[in-house]
């Protein structure tokens, strides 16, 4: 009865042992042989997009398309404060300017009216981060960037199969990125992916994938790149798992509607936005926020799930609450009230593809029962 509830289960159900196993029998387990174009040629059909970079997670993945960008110091990149850490690393290693705007309350992503009043002569991209189940407006975005000359980056790691307006997030940006990472719809254990349809972004960004070897000179570098390679066993789980994409998204959404009933009307509890008026929630996580006028914060909260052997997880923390960025010397004195409450109010429930109904039941009966006790 009291089995633990991981945060997250993946299901690895469909081809994906089938295909490890060509692997393993033909010997192709590097980033060599036939799975990893493969995969990149399926992923890049799926979002609609001309080319896709393989590479080894979904950092990496922003850590390339920030770096294809050429920042000089001082250049500016607008991006959420709300958000992981791993979109704002490479702006900073490469001494660019991070720019914040605080959350949207309605639908929890950046908030795109505050985008227009960031920008200067020194912005160079806006970064979206599509977050938890609804993507950014992107309409409101795609119009300044026009106006503006601005690149558009467009982190889409938590968006497999979701669309805005009925076309694929992933589409959007210069560059768009996603993460594979197992709470995914779409994971490949560690693995990322970078999309876009200018050939030239393409093939640079595949040499800062492997180290800025030359094609005919191999050994002499005229740039310093990564070694950010996709292995061919992460691209043939890739592959299988790509076949289930629409099987998750239905899922996922049938969770989100589950949690949905049996959260409703909790005492203390706001649940998370069911849809915009240009996409319905994908429910990559199960986020909710804990209201004012429950007396503990989030993380009260996940210890007494816990302590019930159910797993959560926290809201991301604000990019300038970072204490290693604060150190830099950025962000003083920046206030993002909307996020900051978020970071503080929220966390997610268990929300993996392999989540079976009685296991959300039971955690509803739990956060039920915690909340009334406490507010009710
Ligand atoms: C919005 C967003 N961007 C980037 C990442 C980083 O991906 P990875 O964990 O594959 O490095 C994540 C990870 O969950 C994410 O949620």
């Amino acid at each position: 009865m009291n089995e633990p509830i991981p945060v997250n289960e993946p299901l690895l159900d469909g081809n994906e042992k089938k295909y490890l196993l060509e692997c393993i029998d033909s010997g192709w387990i590097s980033s060599e042989g036939p799975f990893v174009r493969r995969f990149e040629e399926e992923f890049a059909a799926t979002v609609g997009r001309a080319h896709a970079v393989a590479v080894c997670n979904g950092t990496a993945a922003l850590d390339a398309a920030v770096a294809a960008l050429d920042l000089k110091p001082g250049d500016e990149i607008i991006l959420p404060t709300f958000t992981i850490i791993s979109c704002i690393t490479q702006i900073v290693r490469s001494g660019a300017k991070p720019v914040l705007v605080d959350s949207d309350p309605v639908t929890w992503n950046m908030d795109v009216n505050q985008i227009a009043d960031r920008i200067t002569a020194k912005t160079r991209a806006i970064m979206v981060v599509h977050i938890y189940g609804l993507p950014v407006d992107m309409d409101r975005v795609l119009e300044l960037a026009r106006q503006h000359g601005l690149a558009v980056l467009e982190d889409a790691a938590e968006m497999h199969g979701q669309t805005y307006r009925g076309r694929p997030c992933g589409s959007f940006g210069d560059l768009s990125t996603f993460s594979f990472y197992p709470n995914k719809h779409v994971t490949t254990g560690e693995g990322g992916m970078i999309v876009t349809d200018d050939p030239r972004l393409a093939a640079r960004l595949r040499s800062l994938r492997n180290l800025c070897f030359q094609p005919t000179r191999r050994f002499v570098h005229e740039e310093l790149g990564w070694n950010l390679r996709m292995t061919s066993l992460q691209a043939a789980l890739g592959v299988a798992q790509l076949e289930r994409l629409g099987e998750a998204v239905r899922r996922k959404r049938a969770m989100g509607r589950q949690y949905n009933e049996l959260l409703a009307g909790i005492p203390g509890l706001t649940l998370p936005p069911v849809a915009a008026d240009y996409a319905e929630s994908i429910y990559w996580v199960y986020g909710v926020l804990l209201e004012d006028r429950v007396p503990f914060d989030a993380e009260a909260m996940m210890k007494r799930l816990g302590a019930l052997h159910i797993g959560t997880r926290p809201f991301f923390w604000c990019m300038h609450e970072q204490p290693v960025l604060r150190r830099l010397g950025w962000f003083e004195g920046e206030r993002y009230p909307v996020a900051e409450r978020m970071a503080r109010r929220g966390f997610y429930v268990p929300s993996g593809l392999a989540l079976r109904p009685e296991q959300a039941e039971r955690v509803a009966v739990a956060v039920r029962s915690i909340l009334t006790e406490a507010v009710g």
